[in-house]
């Protein structure tokens, strides 16, 4: 009979071929099988697995040793203090933009935004993030594929009583946006196209369409940009970009919005990664 203690064991030596933390995965995995959290596997560790547990472990190893990143495997993924529900159908959110909404958050506080657009919603997490910690604004968010806003709908739902009221909207971009947003937060695709094939079987896991922004990569922020401008809006924007695009968008940003102040930042691995986009105050 497997022990709680044998099964991490035994989970840990398969999961190391193609795991780069092969002990927390496999904790996961099994306190995923158990429902129990990760202390108790400590805890209990001398508990025996029953027939059942034992099955259900060995099909999500076996799933994750197919490549499919973990958090499909679980169905969750912990980012900005939530455990948020993902499935393929969206892009898991990388905590790269835990620092986007964090930044969106500063800059909203400071020019008291009344409405802020999430443009690529995705599984919601910035609108969730933004919805958790702002209470005086309206927040719509906007995705082209139905699939992601159904995820998108039901992480708000688990987050409960959100302090701000968030929309969901389907479509291309702004285009069924219905009322002027004074900030536009946006986390959309910005790999290029030749990336694709460089990428891992984790990434290439993922939609594509939520990771390729055109040939350039740059192509959807650049259209967000001239879309905004065509109708003479003039929000401040926090945008995550490509490692190497922080000096084409923001000349872009420049281009659409000529008295705009618009400033590359760096996430913790020191690379560009926010591009924030301030007009100017009487704007
Ligand atoms: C990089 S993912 C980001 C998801 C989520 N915001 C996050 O940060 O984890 C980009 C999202 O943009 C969506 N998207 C792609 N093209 C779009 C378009 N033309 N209009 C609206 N959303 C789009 C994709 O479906 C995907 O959900």
């Amino acid at each position: 009979m497997t022990t709680v203690a044998a099964a991490r064991l035994e989970a840990r030596e398969r999961l190391s071929a193609i795991a780069h933390e092969p002990q927390l995965e496999a904790d996961l995995l099994l306190g995923h099988a158990l429902g129990w959290s990760r202390s108790r596997l400590f805890s209990e560790s001398d508990r025996r697995l029953s027939t059942a547990e034992r099955t259900t472990l060995k099909r999500l190893t076996k799933e994750r040793m197919s490549g499919r990143p973990i958090a499909y495997v679980l169905g969750e993924k912990s980012w900005f203090g939530f455990h948020l529900y993902v499935d393929g159908s969206v892009l898991v959110p990388r905590p790269e933009t835990e620092l986007l909404v964090e930044r969106a958050i500063e800059l909203a506080t400071e020019v008291k935004s009344k409405r802020i657009a999430d443009i690529g919603t995705g599984c919601g997490a910035i609108a969730v993030g933004l919805a958790s910690r702002l209470s005086s604004v309206e927040i719509d968010a906007g995705d082209i594929s139905e699939a992601a806003l159904a995820v998108a709908r039901r992480n708000l739902l688990l987050l409960g009583r959100a302090a701000a009221p968030v929309r969901f909207f389907i479509g291309d971009l702004i285009a069924p946006l219905e009322h002027v947003p004074d900030l536009i937060v946006a986390n959309l695709p910005y790999l290029a196209s030749s990336d694709w094939v460089s990428l891992g079987p984790e990434v290439r896991s993922e939609p594509p369409e939520a990771l390729i922004g055109g040939p350039t990569g740059t192509e959807l922020i650049r259209r967000l940009l001239n879309e905004v401008h065509r109708r003479g809006w003039q929000p401040h924007f926090v945008l995550e970009i490509g490692h190497d695009q922080g000096k084409a968008l923001s000349d872009a940003a420049r281009d659409a919005f000529p008295a705009a102040r618009a400033q590359v930042e760096k996430d913790y691995a020191g690379c560009d990664r926010i591009l924030v986009i301030r007009q100017p105050d009487e704007a």
